[in-house]
């Protein structure tokens, strides 16, 4: 069993599903000491369960979920060291003016509320802990590269990445460094909503012709990404966003 996180406390949000499942047993793999953290309280169970991990079903749009999940940490692990804000939200494909305030919010709220509370709520244990830490939000190829009928979704995932160099920057003085990882479409419980007509093998394989690569991202490339940059091998990083995206945003 490889140890390169070893006795990382790390906090998985959206770990019940996707990408973030996919994080969650990657991490566990490499010896970290996981929280998986969703909003399905039965699903985080059932993925805690098989990888033999602490779980708590919380909403992180709510700072009372945040809290829940801290305390999770506390009581189980003893602190907090990695978080990965990996749970996302989007509205299905559409053109803009039709988007509704809700899902505005719907975006803003998963996408970008839930990293200012993560960070309210998660860097006082840090810095009381004084070991440093790393946060990881997982954002999109749409913050830098927009399909259209995304509008909202995109920009909640610009505020993501912006956030999180801001956030680098601020935070370097404590070595609590914070990274963005931009996965390309992928075949997880979100990809539907971001097919602009029916979800048929030709949409897919038009969404395909844009991934140089020619392949579909898959929850082991994000959990790649992820696990090297909460690792001590990418001590020296923080501010960026790395794209894991098939070459989609060359
Ligand atoms: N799937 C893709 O093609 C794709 C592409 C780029 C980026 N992403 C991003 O990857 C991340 C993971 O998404 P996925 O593709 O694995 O989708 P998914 O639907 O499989 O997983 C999302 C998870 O987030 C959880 N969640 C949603 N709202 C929540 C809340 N308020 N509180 C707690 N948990 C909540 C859901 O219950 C679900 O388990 C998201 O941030 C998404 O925006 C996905």
């Amino acid at each position: 069993m490889s140890t390169k996180l070893s006795g990382k406390v790390t906090i998985i949000t959206g770990s019940g599903s996707g990408y973030g499942a996919g994080i969650a047993t990657r991490f566990v793999a490499e010896g970290a000491r996981v929280v998986i953290a969703d909003l399905s309280g039965e699903n985080a169970k059932k993925v805690a369960e098989r990888l033999g991990c602490s779980w708590v079903q919380a909403d992180v749009t709510k700072r009372l979920g945040w809290e829940a999940i801290l305390k999770k940490a506390i009581s189980t692990y003893g602190g907090v060291d990695v978080v990965v804000n990996n749970a996302g939200a989007c509205y299905k494909n559409k053109p803009t003016l039709q988007v509704q305030e809700s899902d505005f919010d719907l975006c803003m709220d998963v996408n970008a509320r839930a990293i200012l509370l993560s960070t309210s709520v998660i860097i006082p244990t840090m810095l009381v802990q004084n070991r440093g830490g790393s946060f990881i939000q997982i954002a999109s190829t749409a913050a830098d590269r927009p399909r259209p009928g995304l509008t909202w979704y995109s920009a909640s995932k610009a505020a993501a990445v912006v956030a999180t160099k801001s956030l680098a920057v601020e935070f370097a003085p404590h070595n609590i460094r914070f990274n963005s990882v931009c996965p390309v479409v992928g075949g997880t419980g979100m990809t539907h909503l971001f097919l602009g007509k029916e979800d048929t093998p030709e949409n897919r394989e038009a969404w395909l012709s844009s991934i140089p690569l020619g392949r579909f991202c898959q929850p082991a490339d994000i959990a790649n990404a992820c696990a090297f940059l909460s690792s001590d091998d990418a001590s020296f990083i923080t501010g960026i966003d790395l794209k894991v995206d098939g070459g989609r945003c060359c």
